[in-house]
């Protein structure tokens, strides 16, 4: 299937997916929306409560800052992939349960199949767990990782950042170095070699340690 067709069946499973418990309390699925041949994934959390109305990602005030934050990158949303690590809204924007996590990770790794991406953003530390379990994101947040092949860099969730002054600053000097991160880092052969593994962390993966690329 090419790209586009796979994202567009993705979302069509997703709308109406009974896989775990959230799906009982949504409004509407939030597959995530970009262009099939974006080279950043960001990944966030999951949706909130604009988000599970609208059935589109990041279009509350942390979507709003997540804008702010691309524009002084000159990216725009539009060039960019956004998705989260469980579709549907947990109730009252609770943190995803384990099982929830679980049930709904396929969903992104075919995401992440289907765009190839250059390199994947995570946003808080649920979307750092998919592909780093054992990483602190106070610890390892704005560097380049490998995962199975993939370019992963972690970043504090930009509603961390509305809350938390101090985190700001982190996010902000994060973002300003993210194209360089991912012009120094991104080769062609690693995304290649990645295309077919799936980057989902398993208990038996979890002692290895991911190999580090850079640190500041
Ligand atoms: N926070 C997230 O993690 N994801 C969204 O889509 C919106 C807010
Ligand atoms: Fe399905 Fe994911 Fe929604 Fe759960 S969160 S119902 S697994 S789409």
């Amino acid at each position: 299937m090419k790209p586009d067709e796979e994202l567009k069946q993705v979302a069509q499973e997703v709308s109406v997916c009974t896989r775990c418990n959230l799906h009982y309390s949504r409004k509407n699925a939030v597959p995530g929306e970009g262009p099939a041949n974006a080279e950043i994934l960001f990944i966030g959390e999951g949706p909130g409560f604009h988000e599970n109305e609208q059935g589109r990602p990041f279009v509350g005030a942390a979507g709003k800052y997540l804008d702010d934050l691309l524009a002084k990158i000159n990216m725009k949303r539009s060039e960019v992939f956004i998705a989260n690590v469980v579709k549907c809204r947990p109730p009252g924007n609770r943190d995803p349960q384990p099982d929830e996590l679980a049930a709904c990770s396929e969903y992104l790794e075919r995401q992440i199949q289907a765009i190839n991406p250059r390199a994947i953003v995570t946003l808080g530390r649920f979307s750092m767990a998919h592909f780093l379990p054992n990483a602190k994101i106070s610890e390892i947040h704005g560097q380049a990782m490998r995962v199975k092949g993939r370019l992963i860099i972690a970043m504090y969730h930009p509603a961390a950042g509305l809350h938390q002054r101090s985190l700001m600053s982190a996010i902000e000097e994060d973002f300003m170095r993210l194209p360089e991160l991912i012009a120094s880092h991104a080769s062609q052969p690693d995304r290649q070699a990645a295309e077919s593994a799936d980057t989902t962390n398993n208990v038996r993966e979890e002692k290895k340690e991911p190999k580090q690329l850079s640190l500041f």
